[in-house]
Parts: C-alpha cells; sequence; structure tokens
C-alpha cells in the first residue's frame, strides 16, 4: 500500500531514497514526500507532493537537499485527501521528528484531542501526524529513546510499519513493526529500510525482517531490535531471495504486459518446484511444506479457502478442482466477510489462505481467527516466502512465479490456479482416486493449456492491436458472463478490464441473464461471454448466446475449437484449441489479459499504476 524507502550510510541518501521509491510504485500511492538531515545544516529538510514520484523528483531536481540519512514515503489516501500537506513525512510541533508511516492507526481522533487540548498544532487530517505528536510528548515525558517507543506502542492500536528520522539521534533510523510489514537491509556500513526488499536488492541481499511487535534502531554499521517490553531481540537476517532481485521490464513497454508474457515459464517452475519436493524415492517433504501429516490429507472433508480480489476468483475456479478431482468438499470466503461471520470449525478440514502478497490485511486476520479459534492446519499459499502469512501459518505452498510489479494480477493468478490444480490432483493420489501416472499425465495437460496460453496470444495480436483494443476502446460499459467454471473467470477477466481501463464491466452468470441483467442488453454494450467445455453445460452456454442476439445485442465469444453454434452466433469469436474441461481458465487467460490491456493501452492510462489501486492492500 504506502511505499517506505530510507537510507543510512557513506552515502547521499536521496538517490537511494527515490530510487527505492520508484520501485514500489507498482503498490499504487497519490503522493510522496523525501526528508534527511541535511548535511550541512544538520536539520530536517523536507519536501512532499501531490501526484506521481516524477512531480517530487521534479520539486527536488536542482536542490541541495540531501545527506547521509533519510526517508521517503508514497502515501495510498485512507485519513484525508491526496494532496501535499496530508503526503508523509509527517512532524512533530518542533519539526525535529520526521515520521513516515505504513497502516492505519484507530480511534487517532481521541490521541489527536487530547494532544490538541495540550497544546499540539495539527496541519492534516492523517492518522499519522498523530504518532509525531504524540512521540514529542513521551519523549518529553520519559527522557529516554527506548521507554517512550515502549509508551508510544503501548497506545497505538491498529497496523503499523513506521520510520522516524529525529534531528536528537541523526545517527539513527527507528523502525517500528505491528501488523505491517518492514524490513532492513544490512550493506556494507549503509543501511536499508524499506516495505520491500525489492527497493534494495540489487545492492544487498542481506536483510532482516522486523519481527511483528518489534522495533529497530538502525545506525549506518549495526542494528539493535527489541520487542515491545524493550527486552532485546536476536538479529536473524537471511538472503532474499535471488528472484526478488529488481530486473525492470526488460524491455516491455509495460510491467503488466512482461508478466502476461511470463507465465509459462512461470507455471512450468512452479511445477517443477512442486515436484522437487516430492523427492524421487525420499521421504515427501511436499505435505511436510504444507503442515500435514498424511493422515490428516487422507481424512480430509472440507477445504476453505480464504483470499481477496483477484486470488479470491483463483479460490472459486479452483473450487471446481477440488470437488471434481479430489472429491473434497471445498468452500470459498472472502477474506472481509469471513472475518465477520460466525466461525464453524469443522472437523477433518483445512483453511487455505490465497494471497499472491501473503500480506493482505483481511486475509491475514481471517488466517489469525482460525488460528485463535481452532487447532485447523492453516496453511498459505503466496508467492512471497518472506511474507507474514508465511510465518504466521502452519504451512505453506510457495509459486515461483517471481515478483509481480503490476497492480494488476496476471502470471501471479495464473500461478495460483495450476497450484492448486496441482495440490488437487496430488490429494487424489493420496486418497486413491488418481494413480501416479494420472497424476503425471494431469501435469501434461497443465503445461499445454499454458502453452495454449501464450500462442494464442500470437495469434490474435496483430487483430487485437489494429483492430478490436480500437474498437472496443470505445464502448462505457460491458457485460461479461461465463458458465460452470468459466463464471469465476469471467468475474476475473471484468475485474481485469475495470482495474486497467476504468470501462465499467458488470459480470453474471450466463443462466442469471433471463432474472434481470438481460434488460441491460442493447448494442451500445458488448457482452463478452466465456464458454466451457462440457457439453451439457456447452448447450446451455449457447442458449444464453441466443438470449443475447434475439435481443440485437453485440456478443463476443471466448470458444473453442469446433464449437461452431457458439462462433457462428457472436460478432467476434476467438477461437482457441481445446484442453481438458478444468482447465478452460487457463488456455483462455493470457488472451484475456492482452486483450484487455490492449484496450488500457489504447485509452493511454498508466496501465501498471491504475488510478487509486494498491498491490498490496495491508489496510484492514
Ligand atoms: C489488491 C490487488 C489485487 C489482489 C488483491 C489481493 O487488491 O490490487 O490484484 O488480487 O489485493 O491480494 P493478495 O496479495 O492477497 O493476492
Amino acid at each position: 500500500m504506502c511505499g517506505i524507502a530510507a537510507y543510512i550510510g557513506k552515502k547521499k541518501c536521496r538517490k537511494y531514497v527515490l530510487e527505492g521509491l520508484q520501485r514500489l510504485e507498482y503498490r499504487g500511492y497519490d503522493s510522496a514526500g523525501f526528508v534527511c538531515i541535511d548535511s550541512q545544516h544538520k536539520h530536517l529538510s523536507f519536501s512532499k507532493a501531490k501526484g506521481r514520484l516524477s512531480v517530487l523528483k521534479d520539486q527536488l531536481n536542482g536542490s541541495p537537499h540531501d545527506g547521509f540519512i533519510g526517508m521517503g514515503h508514497t502515501r495510498w489516501a485512507t485519513h484525508g485527501v491526496a494532496n501535499e500537506v496530508n503526503a508523509h513525512p509527517h512532524f512533530d510541533c518542533k519539526k525535529s521528528i520526521a515520521v513516515i508511516h505504513n497502516g492505519i492507526i484507530e480511534r487517532y481522533d481521541e490521541i489527536r484531542k487530547k494532544l490538541k487540548a495540550a497544546g499540539h498544532e495539527f496541519y492534516s487530517d492523517t492518522d499519522t501526524e498523530t504518532i509525531a505528536h504524540l512521540f514529542e510528548s513521551l519523549l518529553a515525558e520519559h527522557h529516554d529513546l527506548k521507554q517512550a517507543i515502549k509508551a508510544l506502542v503501548s497506545q497505538l492500536e491498529g497496523a503499523y510499519s513506521l520510520v522516524f528520522l529525529m534531528e536528537d539521534y541523526p545517527e539513527q533510523l527507528i523502525v517500528v513493526r505491528h501488523r505491517s510489514p518492514v524490513v532492513v537491509g544490512i550493506g556494507e556500513g549503509e543501511m536499508f529500510v524499506a516495505s520491500d526488499p525489492l527497493v534494495f536488492s540489487d545492492i544487498t541481499q542481506k536483510v532482516l525482517f522486523l519481527p511483528d511487535d518489534s522495533f529497530a534502531l538502525v545506525k549506518e554499521d549495526s542494528i539493535s531490535l527489541y520487542d515491545f517490553s524493550n527486552n532485546p531481540l536476536k538479529i536473524e537476517s537471511r538472503e532474499v531471495d535471488a528472484r526478488y532481485i529488481h530486473t525492470g521490464k526488460s524491455g516491455f513497454e509495460h510491467y503488466m504486459l512482461k508478466e502476461i508474457y511470463e507465465q509459462k515459464l512461470a507455471i512450468d517452475k512452479t511445477i517443477r518446484f512442486y515436484n522437487s519436493l516430492n523427492g524421487e524415492g525420499l521421504e515427501d517433504s511436499f505435505w511436510d511444506q504444507l503442515g500435514l501429516t498424511l493422515g490428516q490429507v487422507k481424512n480430509l472433508k472440507t477445504i476453505n479457502l480464504v483470499c481477496a480480489g483477484t486470488s479470491w476468483h483463483a479460490a472459486r475456479i479452483a473450487q471446481f478442482f477440488f470437488e471434481t478431482i479430489a472429491k473434497i468438499q471445498t468452500k470459498v470466503y472472502l477474506a472481509s466477510e469471513f472475518r465477520y461471520m460466525p466461525f464453524f470449525p469443522d472437523e477433518n478440514s483445512v483453511y487455505i489462505m490465497v494471497s499472491q502478497s501473503g500480506e493482505t490485511a483481511d486475509t491475514l486476520e481471517a488466517l489469525r481467527l482460525v488460528k485463535s479459534k481452532s487447532n485447523i492446519p492453516t496453511i498459505a499459499l503466496t508467492n512471497t516466502p518472506s511474507s507474514t502469512m508465511v510465518r504466521e501459518s502452519d504451512g505453506f505452498l510457495l509459486m515461483q512465479a517471481g515478483p509481480e510489479i503490476a497492480v494488476a494480477s496476471t502470471k501471479a493468478f495464473s500461478c495460483q490456479l495450476a497450484s492448486l490444480y496441482y495440490l488437487a490432483c496430488k490429494l487424489a493420489v493420496e486418497k486413491g482416486l488418481m494413480s501416479e501416472e494420472q497424476m503425471r499425465i494431469s501435469q501434461e495437460d497443465l503445461l499445454v493449456a499454458t502453452e495454449i496460453l501464450e500462442t494464442t496470444i500470437e495469434t490474435y495480436k496483430d487483430e487485437i492491436i489494429k483492430h478490436l483494443a480500437p474498437r472496443y476502446s470505445s464502448f462505457d460499459r460491458f457485460i461479461f458472463l461465463g458458465r460452470h467454471i468459466s463464471y469465476p473467470f469471467a468475474l476475473e477477466s471484468a475485474l481485469k478490464l475495470k482495474e486497467v481501463s476504468y470501462i465499467f464491466a458488470q459480470c453474471y452468470p450466463s443462466g442469471e441473464l433471463k432474472h434481470g441483467p438481460i434488460a441491460l442488453i442493447d448494442n451500445k454494450t458488448p457482452v463478452i461471454l466465456f464458454s466451457v467445455l462440457d457439453d451439457v453445460i456447452y448447450d446451455k452456454v449457447v442458449a444464453n448466446a441466443q438470449e443475447v442476439k434475439a435481443r440485437l445485442g453485440h456478443l463476443v465469444v471466448f470458444a473453442f475449437d469446433g464449437q461452431e453454434e457458439l462462433i457462428n452466433l457472436a460478432d467476434y469469436a476467438f477461437i482457441i484449441p481445446k484442453v481438458k474441461p478444468l482447465l478452460v481458465p487457463l488456455a483462455m487467460i493470457g488472451l484475456m489479459q492482452f486483450f484487455v490491456y490492449q484496450i488500457a493501452k489504447e485509452l493511454g492510462l498508466p496501465i501498471d499504476k491504475p488510478r487509486n489501486l494498491a498491490k498490496s492492500v495491508t489496510v484492514e
């Protein structure tokens, strides 16, 4: 969500901080700020700007403000509109304490009122400014930095990662973590602080992820780490995964396009990785990583999937995998809803948190809720090995998609599908529903589908760029329809269009058309219909297409080879080679993403960083 980048060392910090913030742009933001202890005047010097990072950079261009310790922030507004005043850093009354913050402080208003009554002057509408003033008053009360931090965290509710830069402590950054991730990069005589190791991973791969409820005093050559009772903690640094080293766009115009084309490789790597855990002839460590015993696997009666956004769509599709292949009843929950519903701890069940980032606040809180109320095994299916969900769940399944930078998820979604398909097959093998040989064939089916994912883009590329994107980018609204396994896929497709093109898109299960949405059919609202490869359901899909055409609707179909009836009804048909019926979404995915991408490109939109969106939603 918000981005944090800070530096302390022997070099001038501004370059590193701004470059770091640039790499965090994918998280989405609306304003940015930079602050350092000016190397000449030894006081805090800052600059803030509304809008993209380039505005802040232009503002700083030519200015002498730089120092050997500094930090920057990209803000995604939660409290107070996006403007310069609300941008971070925020300060105490004397402007000698600067703070940047990722997260949300709950009930900050009560603290703010008390501080105001005590004479503190506030300038912004943010929760963050309260932290600076509260810290100012606690430092005055305790005359001791660590005591003041202890008192501060005892008063703050919510989720936060904070970095303080203080004139009185010019040789250290103060980093605090409560329910919001933050990482220190350990260099040679220099340290970095960031919300994502991508900020510095080309300079140092040695990192310390702050444990939850801890704070660190970070100097250029040392780190002291404490829990919230001020007990010293051991520094457990580790090497950041090589996959997380910043590689840029590799010649692609946008990260989204790069990531669309990376899907085949990402799935291949992911499946190879899972197979490597099966270790030929060795003890099977696949289930160990998931934190499950073979007994638990064989007796599994219910799978619960909890997630948000695109990950929820992947889980809705995976429900068909688990129920069809492994014959295990599967329930799919939106994390933001799950948390406030009654909790029924089913016996012989498992909770799988599906999350690209492993940090989404609602999903994380859902995980914590399950853990606090039951002994049901919890598993994180994520793309981020260092994530909080991996640390807090009983087991994990790690996709090998590599960093996904574009806000709109593409390769993480397809890797989630491949991972959950693989898991369904593994479960079927353990339950005696599938032989090892059939499992091997299933993996081949999966790879065939990913091959098609890529080749279909090539087949339709020119047509999309030259004709289809210019034509369809002129419509104001779309209806998306799908049925059975194609319905959650249609949901994801509509979301993708909304995210990157800002075009309104409504999605329905096509069987529901006649129960209301059919009133919307006209020739100004293209209907995008996704087919299936199940004969019985296909007939129903054709009937739904006829309903659209009978009302003179404009119909675009994603159909499969040989589905002539459907193809003939369409105003435009993408025709895709046949795959296994459960793999229909994977086969259609590349084409759908490319189509949507080109529409957004046609409209000249900031595809990788759509307005208002954040990649990693670490606030509730
Ligand atoms: C944000 C992102 C989406 C993502 C969702 C869940 O909304 O913009 O692309 O699907 O969060 O994120 P997660 O990391 O938990 O999969």
